[in-house]
Order: structure tokens, then sequence, then C-alpha cells
């Protein structure tokens, strides 16, 4: 059992802990003490989300810098937000701690609209000549057409992050990080996200050659079931995540998992079959389909429950399972090597484990097995609830 207390789990208000990495202040990935406390039934049994409040968009925010007159230090604001420390970083710009007016805490992403516009022209010159898909062809993607049309992107810049955006207001589920409101500022190089706050940061840091701690297994249990019901819920709204990873689960003050990081996900039209060619995600958690060139169009759904599996390992074992220097190398793992479970004890665990990281999308475990697996549900005793009962409905806003 791991019983190391890095972090408070009673005191809410704490500060996130920080560890210093080359230079930056980046959340260190929780360290939870087994309490005693998981009872992964009675913890499942809680979660009905209300109806989530229409995320807020706010196209002429005010940055503020000022100087505190309690301490003299420099403050930046935001329209009613205090940002704070920084927690995280993401391929656009920093993630920060933010406090509003009332001392309500928040985590704000910033993007840098000048890259964000690199990014797009840099689609659009590489996108295939021919005939375009359009939206109503099947199994396409609703979205990741990029803009032609500049006015609308310069009337609007969170037109640069639309996709996010659309796939975030779609979201209300515990498990999913939920958005609050997106800002821009006209005068200034940023947006912001406004995200609900996981004070406890990533679950684990881990990487290449990067050991962590493993967790004990009720606590991988307890996340694990979490990440089922947040990924099953996705799914079910025709949302592909397609970057499952420790580093996109984070845990907040009472211990719950939630999955943020909708920046390469997918949405698709209803009923669709989530089918998809596109090649996104971390390397080392892509699945055996992925991992060749030219491949053609594979089941979403399937690929995000193959990095579901390596991300269990990830938390129990404190290593990747597929590890390598090069991509080329990495890929050649991923396809051909049996996973090393060092001398794992647990046949029911080994069976599930097998299934999901099964190389044969077609033969791989689906949601509803997995949910209904016996490591899952320990051997009948805690099932998950049904689907629907998880789910709130979600509100449509007021046109
Ligand atoms: N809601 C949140 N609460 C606490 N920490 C967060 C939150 N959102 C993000 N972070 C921290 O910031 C890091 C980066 O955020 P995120 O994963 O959204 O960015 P990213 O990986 O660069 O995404 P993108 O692919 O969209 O650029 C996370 O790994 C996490 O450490
Ligand atoms: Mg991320």
């Amino acid at each position: 059992m791991d019983d190391t207390v890095e972090t408070s789990l009673s005191d809410v208000s704490a500060a996130p802990s920080i560890d210093s990495h080359e230079g930056m202040s980046l959340p260190r990935a929780v360290r939870i003490a087994s309490s005693g406390s998981y009872d992964s039934l009675q913890r499942h049994r809680r979660r009905n989300p209300r109806a989530r409040r229409p995320v807020k968009e706010t196209l002429d925010a005010r940055s503020e810098y000022t100087t505190s007159q309690d301490d003299g230090t420099a403050e930046h604001r935001i329209n009613q937000y205090i940002i704070k420390q920084e927690i995280g970083r993401g391929s656009f710009g920093a993630v920060h701690l933010a406090a509003d007016q009332f001392g309500h805490e928040y985590a704000v992403k910033e993007f840098s609209k000048s890259r964000l516009r690199k990014r797009a022209q840099s689609h659009l010159l590489r996108r295939p000549r021919g005939p375009r898909r359009t939206d109503t062809e099947f199994n396409s993607p609703l979205h990741r057409h990029p803009s032609q049309d500049d006015s609308e992107n310069a009337k609007n810049p969170l037109y640069l992050i639309k996709e996010e955006i659309a796939i975030m207001k779609k979201l209300n589920h515990s498990n999913l990080v939920s958005l609050i409101e997106v800002l821009d500022d006209p005068t200034e190089d940023s947006l912001y996200m406004v995200m609900e706050m996981c004070k406890k940061g990533v679950v684990m840091k881990v990487g290449l050659e990067e050991r962590a701690d493993p967790y004990d297994d009720e606590h991988c249990r307890c996340w694990f079931r979490d990440l089922i019901l947040g990924i099953e819920y996705l799914h079910a709204q025709g949302i592909v995540h397609r970057d499952i990873k420790p580093d996109n689960c984070l845990v907040n003050s009472d211990d719950v998992l939630k999955v943020v990081d909708f920046g390469v996900s997918e949405m698709f039209e209803k009923d669709s079959d989530m089918f998809t060619a596109k090649s996104a995600g971390s390397p080392a958690f892509l699945p055996p389909e992925l991992c060749v060139a030219k491949h053609g169009d594979v089941s979403g759904t399937a690929a995000d429950i193959w990095s579901m599996g390596v991300t269990l390992y990830c938390l129990r074992y404190g290593k990747l399972p597929f590890e390598q220097q090069s991509i080329f190398e990495l890929y050649e793992s991923i396809r051909n090597d049996t996973v090393d479970f060092e001398d794992e004890q647990d046949e029911i665990f080994m069976d599930m484990m097998s299934r999901i990281l099964e190389k044969d999308p077609a033969k791989r475990i689906n949601m509803r097995e997995l949910r209904e697996h016996p490591w899952v549900t320990a051997s009948g005793a805690e099932p998950l609830l049904p689907y629907k009962e998880n789910t709130a409905q979600i509100i449509e806003p007021p046109h």
C-alpha cells in the first residue's frame, strides 16, 4: 500500500503542491494517502451531476496589470479573475490558478492567438487537394476543417479554438473537466479558457524513462472506474478523446479523477461509428493500428480504450508499458511486443489488461464489456451504475 501523504486530503483551500521543474513551477503529481475511505461503490453512486450552466463567451475582456495593495506584488487580472501561479503548460500557453471576486478557484488555460493562427495556416496549406468532404458525409468529423473564412476569425478570435470550445460546451459529467467561460481581450495576444479547478493536479507524472510511485490496487480501480464513466459518457456524445494519458487525468480536492484536454478530440455526427483516419495523441499511448504509416480509418472508441489501458498500466506500475528511444522502435514495440506485467499475481487484472491491450481493435474489449469486467466491479460486488443514471440532462442555453 502506498501511504505517502504529500497533499492534504482535507484542506481544500491549500495551495497546490508545486515542483520546480526546469525553472517552471509545475504541479506535482498527486500522491494520496490510502485513507481506507475508497469505497468505490459509494463513490460511484454519489455522482449525479447537476444541469450545467451555459458556457459564457466574453469577447471584450480586459486584462489589467496592477500592484497588489496588500503586499505590493504585481497582480494580473482578466475581468473578475485574479491570475495566480502557473500550474501547468499547454502547447499554446500556460495554465494558471485563478480566483474570482468571491474567492472561488479556477484553472485558466491561455492560448496565444498568433500561435493558433500559424497552426490554422499550416493546416490550410497541408490540406489535400480535391473535393472537400462535407460535414454530412458518412462518419466525417463535425469539426477540424480549418477555417477558410479569415474575416470570421478576425471578428471573433474564439473561432481559433472553436473545436475545443464546441466539445467542452457539450459536456456535463463529473469525470470530465468542465468549461465555465472563454474570454478574449482584443488588445492582447491571449485567449483564455476558464475551467473548473482540479486542485491535486495530474494523477501521475510518468514519461519516457520517468518513473513514478505506483498506486495501490484500490486507487487504481477507483480511478479507472472514474475514467470509464467519463470516457463512456464522452463516447455517447459522439466524441473521441484521442489523447488519454495520466497527464490529461487530473484529480480534484475530493479525489475524483477528471479527464481534461480536448485539444485533439474529435466530434462525430449522431449515430456515426466514429471511425477516423486522423492520427493524433501521444506516441506511447497510441494503439497498434495507429502505429503504421498510411493507416486507413480506425475505430476512435477502440483507440481510446487502448489508451485507457496504457494509462492504467502507468498507475499500477509507475512506468510506461512500451518504452523505446525512437518513434520507429516505439511503434514497432507497440505493434509486436507483449507487455511485461512484472510478477503480477492478480489474474482478474491480467485478464482485463490482456483484453484492453489486444492488438486487434476488432477483438479488443468494448466499453460495455469493460464496465462489467470483474476487476472493475470487484467480481460483481460493486457494479457501476447503468450509463443513463450517471449522466445529467444537458440544458440548452436560452436563445
Ligand atoms: N482544470 C485544471 N485543473 C488543474 N490543472 C490543470 C487543469 N487544466 C490543465 N491543467 C494543467 O495544465 C496542463 C496542460 O493542460 P492541457 O492538458 O489542457 O494542455 P495541453 O496538453 O497542452 O493541451 P493542448 O493539446 O490543448 O494544447 C495539464 O497537464 C495540467 O497539469
Ligand atoms: Mg494535456
